[in-house]
């Protein structure tokens, strides 16, 4: 599968079957977070990888899973992330969604299916997953083969065009 093409087959699946994802392609999503880029190639990022049915229903408290076999819970390290000196922008989140972009496309070209999770309660988070102050979760990925009657969602099929998000050297925005 070419690039063009793993772009055009993934999309955000929310029916998961449940069958778990086999350890040959959990290793080959991760190795492929390992190679993204981070600021100064600080690689800040901490994932924890949540299968046990315990850890994923206190994941499933503060966040849908849709029924995920497997849930990939990205940190960043802000003991170890870059900070901008202009400003102290900490680049923790870029940096985990990276790795996330990178194992998301990854998991597609294997055919594991995957939704990007934001909307989750991060105290509820670290309180349950025991992580310390300079751990932040990011993002959680779920992982998993999609049911048979698992479609895009509605979203999926609105791109802007991108006279509405791109400019050539002036812009009215
Ligand atoms: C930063 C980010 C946060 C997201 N958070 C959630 C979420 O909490 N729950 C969810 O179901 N989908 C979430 N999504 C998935 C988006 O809703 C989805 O990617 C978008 O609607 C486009 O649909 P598609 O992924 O099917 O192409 C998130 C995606 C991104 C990039």
């Amino acid at each position: 599968m070419d690039l063009q093409a793993v772009f055009e087959a993934r999309y955000s699946v929310r029916d998961f079957a449940g069958t778990v994802v086999e350890a040959e392609k959990v290793q080959s999503i991760l190795e492929a977070g390992r190679l993204a880029p981070t600021a100064r190639n600080n690689q800040p990022q901490k994932i924890l990888v949540v299968q046990q049915p315990d850890r994923l229903e206190a994941l499933g408290k503060t966040a849908r899973l849709y029924n995920a076999p497997l849930a990939l819970l990205v940190c960043a390290d802000t003991e170890q992330t870059w900070k901008r000196p202009f400003d102290g922008m900490d680049s923790g989140q870029i940096d985990a969604s990276i790795v996330t972009t990178y194992m998301m496309l990854e998991a597609t070209r294997l055919g594991v299916g995957s939704v990007w999770i934001c909307r989750f309660d991060p105290e509820v988070v670290k309180k349950d997953f025991n992580l310390p102050d300079h751990i932040v979760p990011v993002n959680i990925l779920a992982l998993g083969y999609k049911t048979d009657s698992a479609e895009p969602g509605p979203f999926h099929f609105s791109r802007k065009p991108l006279s509405e998000t791109v400019a050539y050297d002036k812009h009215n925005w």
